[in-house]
């Protein structure tokens, strides 16, 4: 079977059937016909989310909690306009103001939220694993928005939504992914997403900043940005992730910006439609000029953002479905 046979609707299984999968703690696993269904399912919200009322009730009466023990803007808010729009009840708690700060450990705090009886929780955290944790001890669905260096699932199907609705069918497309593989959870739920829907997929970037367990990534990895760019039908730059760097990774923004910045030019030798991405928060003049990210016809970044509120809708939904079908709900 080919990557591309399970997007015809009528091959996905009805109901929870069609992700079979208790949580979303990444994409590594995921066959590409139950990516293909949380994409199908995302466009209904992609339409609704563009009409003026944008409720949807499926989740009327659940609540959700939001953990993020990392900072965020977008994704946070993302998953909280998801869930208020799928009409449940939801709840942000930000690690500066809760209990970690007095020393409660991080699966007291799975307990505690599990208590609260929440029917979804999504939590972001800077440790790898930590997602997987706390999945372990609760008895609702967890949504990984960002663990570590590890993944960040509903940003690589936003993404992947995103080229979809771009470009058509993913599967033999090439994609171009420059920056700071290394320490990007971005990169790696991308390289598992991508190269399962059939993508050709090349990474790049300076040596210090690409890992080692590439070779087992099915990605060709590139350290010359202008080669790497040769043909590419999209290309995704990724931010300097500092605060997970220990020590220095590169000489300076100005040199790195030299051989890893996109700039017009350089863009130039990707292919002539090639789409332009990046998760955001971007660092203008380091990983990307502002005169590529504001390119209304080259860049994808604010379409990105939209799509990310319609993906983690149809997440929520999905993951919910399975309690909502017991309790006898439709
Ligand atoms: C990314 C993240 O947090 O991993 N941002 C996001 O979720 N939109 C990428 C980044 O911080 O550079």
């Amino acid at each position: 079977m080919t990557s591309t046979e399970p997007s015809k609707a009528h091959q996905f299984p009805s109901g929870s059937d069609a992700f079979p999968h208790r949580h979303l703690l990444g994409i590594a696993g995921l066959q590409p016909w139950e990516i293909l269904y949380l994409l199908k399912e995302a466009e209904q919200w992609v339409d609704l989310n563009r009409k003026s009322i944008k409720h949807a009730g499926r989740m009327d009466g659940l609540t959700v909690i939001n953990a993020f023990f990392e900072n965020s803007t977008r994704t946070l808010l993302s998953f909280e306009i998801a869930g208020k729009r799928m009409g449940a009840d939801v709840v942000n708690m930000h690690a500066a103001q809760s209990s970690i700060k007095k020393g409660e450990t991080l699966i007291d705090t799975a307990v505690t939220l599990n208590a609260m009886k929440a029917d979804a929780i999504v939590i972001r955290h800077g440790s790898s694993g930590a997602v997987q944790l706390i999945a372990d001890k609760v008895d609702c669905p967890v949504l990984n928005a960002g663990d570590g260096r590890h993944e960040h699932p509903t940003q690589a199907l936003l993404d992947a939504l995103t080229i979809q609705r771009r470009k058509g069918d993913i599967s033999g497309l090439t994609v171009t992914i420059c920056g700071d593989v290394m320490h990007s959870r971005v990169a790696r739920s991308n390289i598992y997403c991508l190269t399962t829907l059939g993508a050709k997929v090349r990474v790049c970037g300076p040596p210090s900043l690409l890992p080692a367990a590439l070779d087992r990534m099915n990605v060709a990895d590139f350290t010359n940005f202008d080669e790497a760019l040769d043909g590419a039908d999209v290309v995704m730059m990724l931010r300097l992730q500092n605060e997970r760097m220990n020590g220095d990774f590169i000489p300076s923004p100005r040199e790195y910006h030299h051989l890893y910045g996109l700039t017009k030019k350089r863009l130039s030798l990707a292919n002539d439609d090639a789409l332009v991405m990046h998760p955001g928060p971007m660092n203008r003049g380091v990983e990307i000029d502002s005169n590529v990210a504001d390119d209304i016809d080259r860049s994808a970044v604010t379409e990105q953002v939209e799509m990310g509120v319609a993906v983690r809708m149809a997440c929520l939904d999905i993951l919910t479905r399975r309690s909502r079908e017991v309790e006898g709900w439709t």
